[in-house]
């Protein structure tokens, strides 16, 4: 969402004799409320979206060295820093972290998105309109389909409501039987999603390399390279555990 707003454009001086007799008062409100603070929460909570994708990547592919391997993983998430801390102490503070990442992610998104449809009361014309509209397309719809998938997403893994081995199963049980090869829509549906999420990662990538003032011309090409690399190797990360145990290479 952050593409579509052209970088300062809503703010750049228009240097007219009328503007230099009255000038624009300075909007009420710190940081936050400013578009590059709002830029920044993005690409903050991004991040750490993303480190928890890179992980989370990872930790799946312990599904190839068996299930004992996947559910000692699971275990040990749920069993770090005892006995000094109860258990799920740590799992719960990160994952009051990434509800608040995600929170925020999509508070600024809508805010920024209100703030460029303000200022530009005219709907852009002509080929411009086409390009800002996929980037608008593939972060508004994208984003709102990956909320969709992950509640999906909880229901099935996480609480077993929609898995055929519910609540009370190892995960390794849940993740194997809910990819079964009779249930080769819920993989279709895995794949749309991570698909989408990929899409939304590789621009989203790259508004914060943006965001940061990373961006210029002579490094443009290796950023845009950059945002596509991690966003294609966490899509084939993700794909290929439900993959794997739909065509039957993991039972
Ligand atoms: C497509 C492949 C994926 C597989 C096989 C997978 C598998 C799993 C499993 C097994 C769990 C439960 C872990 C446990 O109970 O210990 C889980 C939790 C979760 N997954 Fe995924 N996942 C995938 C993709 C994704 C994606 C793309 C996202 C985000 C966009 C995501 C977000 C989450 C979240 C937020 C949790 C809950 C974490 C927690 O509360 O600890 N997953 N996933």
């Amino acid at each position: 969402m952050t593409a579509t707003i052209e970088r300062g454009s809503a703010t750049a001086p228009v240097n007219t004799p009328a503007s230099k007799k009255t000038p624009t008062p300075k909007k009420p409100g710190g940081f936050l409320s400013s578009s590059n603070g709002k830029k920044v929460v993005m690409a903050v909570t991004g991040a750490v979206m993303v480190s928890f994708l890179v992980l989370h990547m990872l930790g799946n592919l312990k599904i190839f060295f068996g299930r004992e391997s996947f559910n000692d993983y699971a275990h040990w998430l749920r069993t770090l820093l005892e006995p000094f801390a109860p258990y799920r102490t740590v799992l719960t503070i990160l994952e009051i972290g990434l509800v608040l990442a995600v929170v925020l992610h999509m508070w600024a998104a809508i805010s920024l998105s209100r703030r460029a449809g303000k200022a530009r009361p005219v709907k852009y014309v002509a080929k411009k309109s086409q390009a800002n509209g996929y980037a608008t397309h593939i972060m508004r719809w994208g984003g709102v389909t990956i909320v969709l998938f992950v509640i999906w997403h909880l229901l099935d893994l996480t609480f077993g409501v929609v898995n055929p081995k519910g609540f009370d199963s190892a995960p390794a049980d849940r993740m194997i039987s809910g990819f079964d090869p009779s249930r080769w829509w819920v993989t279709l549906i895995y794949f749309v999603a991570v698909v989408m999420v990929g899409m939304h990662l590789r621009h989203g990538i790259w508004s914060a390399f943006q965001t940061l003032g990373w961006a210029n011309k002579d490094r443009n090409k290796a950023l845009r390279a950059t945002a596509g690399l991690v966003s294609i190797v966490l899509v084939v990360g993700f794909l290929v555990p439900p993959l794997a145990i739909t065509f039957g290479v993991v039972k």
